[in-house]
């Protein structure tokens, strides 16, 4: 086979049809069941975008009910949950430690023991929305955890954003902070065929479980390529310190060939979709909380990088920051991008479970020719 027949990383190669979401480079449009993210980010609560990728409708108003009381029932942490959370290291990687707690989930699901249970797509549904309601309780349980802090309880009476942070500072910030925290989960929910909606479509397709599937998935996000570039960020802006050391660390870090974490995309060229909505609402941040020094530091590094390599920010560059603003810690931003796109994974899930083809490619080889022992 010529090297040129080989596409390596899978590059610019279609694998399948979903009905989940659109990327369009050119027009730079990010479309979820037909709907303008951005759309979506300036009008809807969290939950009502998880109905929509699941179902591919937004709910009414009595849909949105019975889901969000579905949803807030699900919140609260299993003992055994805290049980392990206590048996695991305090400088554990939150990543780390997020994927131990999905898998352990897992296990408390007796359908899975079911003849057929593991891919039955009503059941299915049901896992993915206890995976979306736990999800918040045990990142926020994750941050306080390595603060020395006990876990705060669920609050029934806040909807997912405002109860997310609430679970993770034990305060509510203003009604705007929450805004911007909602958009940003909005915009990390789905994106199609990803680096890590690729890897949980890849172990669905084996009809093994969905928890398995979600498991491999946050493995592929941990990396810094993929999800862990919103983490990376922060390094980098911990590193550089201030705007005015934005062209000598630059010219340092091109010349040792490293790349720009938050900057690039394989499928946007021309700019992700995603930025102009979330650095709008890193500016509502920045403004609110007068941390203009980051806002500084964010533009001069776009705009110096983007001048000499013409490589635009994606989504990981400004939610970052942004993340920093609202008291998260940095290792707990990734954490923050599973919990939002655990709902695209599993609507993906679901939707290679009910058009399955095992996701097995070939390979080239090029190792040593045959051999014999003796
Ligand atoms: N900094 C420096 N150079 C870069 C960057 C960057 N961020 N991105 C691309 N390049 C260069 C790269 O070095 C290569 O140059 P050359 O042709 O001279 O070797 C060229 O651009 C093509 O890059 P590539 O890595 O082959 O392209 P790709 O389509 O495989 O890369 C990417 C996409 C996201 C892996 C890459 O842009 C990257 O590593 N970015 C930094 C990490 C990052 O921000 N990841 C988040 C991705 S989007 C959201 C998400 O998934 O969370």
């Amino acid at each position: 086979m010529a090297d040129a027949d080989i596409k390596k990383g899978l590059a610019g190669v279609v694998v399948d049809t979903t009905a989940i979401s659109k990327v369009n480079p050119e027009t730079n449009s990010l479309l979820y069941r037909g709907y303008p993210v951005q759309e979506l980010a300036a009008t809807q609560p969290f939950e009502a975008v998880a109905f929509l990728l699941w179902s591919g409708e937004l709910p009414d108003a009595a849909q949105l009910e019975a889901f969000q009381k579905s949803e807030r029932a699900l919140r609260p942490l299993d003992e055994r949950t805290v049980a392990l959370l206590d048996l695991i290291p305090l400088d554990a990687h939150p990543m780390d430690v997020v994927r131990t707690v999905v898998s352990q989930l897992g296990t408390f699901d007796e359908t899975l023991n079911r003849p057929g249970g593991w891919t039955d797509p009503d059941l299915d549904l049901g896992r993915a929305l206890y995976l979306f309601a736990q999800l918040p309780t045990i990142v926020a349980a994750v941050q306080r955890r390595r603060r020395g802090l006990e876990p705060i309880a669920p609050r029934d009476d806040l909807d997912y954003s405002a109860n997310f942070l609430w679970m993770t500072f034990g305060e509510l910030p203003s009604e705007a902070a929450i805004d911007v925290f909602r958009i940003s989960m909005v915009l990390y929910a789905e994106h199609s065929f990803n680096a890590s909606t690729f890897t949980a479509r890849v172990i669905a397709s084996t009809t093994s479980d969905l928890y398995s599937a979600v498991v491999g998935a946050i493995g592929a996000l941990k990396g810094p390529l993929h999800g862990g570039a919103n983490e990376a960020v922060m390094h980098i802006f911990d590193e550089i310190g201030s705007a005015e050391n934005v062209v000598p660390w630059l010219d340092d870090a091109l010349a040792k060939k490293k790349k720009i974490m938050g900057f690039g995309h394989r499928v946007y060229k021309n700019g992700d979709s995603r930025v102009p909505t979330m650095k709008a609402a890193l500016d509502r941040l920045i403004a609110e909380s007068g941390r203009t020094d980051l806002g500084e530091l964010y533009d001069a590094l776009e705009k110096e990088f983007v001048a000499r390599k013409g490589i635009y920010p994606n989504l990981d560059y400004p939610s970052g920051p942004a993340y920093n603003i609202l008291g998260f810690e940095t290792e707990v931003f990734t954490p923050l991008f599973i919990a939002a796109r655990v709902t695209g994974w599993t609507a993906h899930i679901m939707e290679q479970a009910a058009s399955n083809a095992l996701i097995r490619p070939l390979s080239a080889y090029n190792g040593v020719d045959e051999r014999h022992v003796s």
